[in-house]
This record gives structure tokens, C-alpha cells and sequence, in this order.
């Protein structure tokens, strides 16, 4: 299929991008560099040997995009494009209401005008709010407990694209959760690179190896959690790729949802002594104060995702430790 990949050049679109590649599939990129570098583009050719035709284009520029939907005919869209920082979200929450609800209502439109009927929405685990401590399913509660703007812009874009698939019965819609991803290709060439300052752990762990950061803060030790720090449900840039290219495989009329996670939940101190053993370097850090709106152990039941798309997550913490550490090694 041609496959045009909003926002492609990002952590998730570009590790995306080689596994359409590889799968034989024909990408296409659109972005506009707000989180990410042009320089993707060529890592993504050395990687499959195939360069995708890239255009610089904006969502909120529905003339732009309206003409590059007139002269190319894609089978289907993945849509990546969206600002993710959770802190900036709640400082500036215009911003990310304006970008990512306008700019995804930009592209329903042209996509319906342009008879593309096939669209996976890059969500997040964020949608299932404060339930915290349970196996998360597809079916449990979403929209109660966001904490933030960033967060409740994937709520309010599932529900549009709930709606416009109650409208539009032959549009195939797929929204995919993530849960927290991490690592990077194992060429070295791909990989996390915000252009902002992070606020993830594993990319702030990095700069505290780095020596960016002196310390790594951890955000609280007093969670009912084994070793009391939070839990999350990390999984491997990689498999999150490969879960992309089993859901546009399998699309069908309607609207499907998946977890995308490994269905394990791990803790920042587990995260800093995978980090150790990988690096071989220790990893200072101090217990602070917990993060509002931190959440003790969220990860997800990725049960339907291994049923329907017959997929399953395959790599471990430790390989997302020493993939990133082998692209930062590329990238010093
Ligand atoms: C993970 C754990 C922190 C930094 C967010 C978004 C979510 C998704 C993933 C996009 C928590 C702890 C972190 C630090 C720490 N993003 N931590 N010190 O909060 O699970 O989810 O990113 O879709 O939508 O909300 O991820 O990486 O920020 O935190 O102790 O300096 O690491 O308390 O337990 P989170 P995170």
C-alpha cells in the first residue's frame, strides 16, 4: 500500500517508516521539524535503501496539504503528527488544543475529500485517565483523570474519530495506545531525539549518563509498589513500529482500538539498574518529591493486539537499554 506518515520523521514515524519499508509498503512523510530533524530522512534511506518522498507541510496548512492529497493518491494514513510534552501542554493549552484536535480535523477533511479511507491514530495509554494498578484493556473507562491538555487531546481526538466513523461507515479507523516507548533501531541511526527538554525518563537518563543532567530525580519512593517507585509499562520503539504495520495489515470498516504495550510493568529503579548493567557505568539519582498527577503502576493488557493483529511485543528493557545507548554512542 502507499502510505503517507504525519509527523514521520518523529521517534515513532521514523521507526515506523523502515518497518512499512521492509514490509514492501510505499511511505510517504509529511512534517513540520517541530520535534524532529530532517537528517531522519536520509538515516531511514541507509537503513532500508529507500529515501521517502517528503514534503515540508504543516496540518494547520489545509491548502498545502489539500494539494498534495490532489496530486497523490495514498491507500492509507498513519498519523503521528501531534506536540506530546505533557509539561508544555499545561502551560500552554491553546496550543496543543489548536494543533492537535484543528490539525486532525484538517486531515479527516481532506482525506474525505480525497476518497483515502484508511487512517491509525497514534493515542496514547494517557487516554485511561487515573486508573492505575489494574491490567488495562481496551474496554476500560477512558476521558476520567487526565491530568493534562496533551493527554486530553488523544481523549477528544478518539472521540472525533469515533463520531466520524459513526458518519463515515467506509472509513477504516485504528486508534493504537502506547504505553510508554523506549529505545531505539539497532543500527544506531534512529532514535530518540527531541528537540525539546525531556520530560520522559529514559531520554533524561541518557542526559544524566551523558552528564547533561547532574542527577536523576526520582519522582517519589513511597508508591505501593515492591520496590516504591513508579511502574510503567515500557516498550520497545521497535515492536511499536511492528505493531503499526500489523494494524494497517489487518484494517477493516469501523473503528478498532489496541493497547500496544508488553503487558509488564516496570519500576524507575528497575529502569536505573537495567541502565547500569547495560552501560556498565552507575547512575546517580536522588529520591524527590512525586510528580503531580504520577500514577503508581500503569501498564496494559495487550491481549487483543496479540489476538486480532497477531502481534506481540518481543523485545526487552534491556534491549531498549542497549539499543539507546549504541544511538546515543552514534549521535555524541
Ligand atoms: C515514567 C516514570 C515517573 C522522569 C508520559 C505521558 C504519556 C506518554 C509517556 C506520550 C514515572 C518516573 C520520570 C524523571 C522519574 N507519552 N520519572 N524521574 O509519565 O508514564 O507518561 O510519557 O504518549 O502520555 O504522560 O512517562 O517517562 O514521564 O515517567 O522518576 O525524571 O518515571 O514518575 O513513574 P509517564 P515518564
Amino acid at each position: 500500500m502507499k502510505i503517507l506518515l504525519t509527523g514521520g520523521t518523529g521517534y515513532i514515524g521514523s521507526h515506523t517508516a523502515v518497518e512499512l519499508i521492509n514490509s514492501g509498503h510505499e511511505v510517504e512523510i509529511i512534517d513540520n521539524f517541530y520535534n524532529s530533524k530532517k537528517s531522519v530522512l536520509n538515516k531511514i534511506a541507509k537503513i532500508t535503501g529507500v529515501k521517502p518522498k517528503f514534503y515540508q507541510i504543516d496540518l494547520l496548512d489545509n491548502k498545502k496539504l489539500d494539494r498534495l492529497f490532489k496530486k497523490s493518491s495514498y491507500d492509507a494514513v498513519i498519523h503521528f503528527a501531534g506536540y506530546k510534552a505533557v509539561g508544555e501542554s499545561v502551560e500552554k493549552p491553546l496550543k496543543y488544543y489548536k494543533n492537535n484536535l484543528v490539525g486532525t480535523i484538517n486531515l479527516l477533511e481532506v482525506m474525505q475529500k480525497h476518497n483515502v479511507h484508511k487512517i491509525v491514530f497514534s493515542s496514547s495509554a494517557t487516554v485511561y485517565g487515573n486508573q492505575e494498578g489494574i491490567k488495562l484493556d481496551e474496554d476500560c473507562q477512558t476521558g476520567l483523570g487526565i491530568t493534562n491538555p496533551y493527554g486530553q487531546t488523544k481523549y477528544m481526538i478518539e472521540q472525533i474519530l469515533r463520531d466520524f466513523a459513526v458518519a463515515h461507515p467506509n472509513f477504516a479507523i485504528t486508534s493504537l495506545r502506547y504505553f510508554n516507548p523506549v529505545g531505539a533501531h539497532s543500527s544506531g541511526l534512529i532514535g530518540e531525539d527531541p528537540n525539546d527538554i525531556p520530560n520522559n525518563l529514559m531520554p533524561i537518563i541518557m542526559k544524566v549518563s551523558t552528564g547533561e543532567i547532574p542527577k536523576l530525580q526520582i519522582y517519589g519512593n513511597d508508591y505501593e509498589t515492591p520496590d516504591g517507585t513508579g511502574m510503567r509499562d515500557y516498550i520497545h520503539v521497535v515492536d511499536l513500529a511492528k505493531g503499526h504495520v500489523q494494524a494497517i495489515n489487518h484494517m477493516t470498516t469501523g473503528i478498532a482500538i489496541y493497547n500496544l504495550g508488553t503487558g509488564k510493568a516496570t519500576s524507575v529503579l528497575e529502569m536505573v539498574q537495567a541502565f547500569e548493567k547495560a552501560s556498565g557505568k552507575t547512575l546517580p539519582y536522588e529520591i524527590a518529591p512525586r510528580r503531580p498527577g504520577d500514577l503508581a503502576k500503569v501498564y496494559a493488557d495487550p491481549q487483543k493486539a496479540e489476538k486480532e493483529l497477531n502481534w506481540h511485543a518481543t523485545l526487552t528493557i534491556e534491549d531498549a537499554m542497549r539499543d539507546t545507548l549504541n544511538y546515543l554512542a552514534n549521535h555524541r
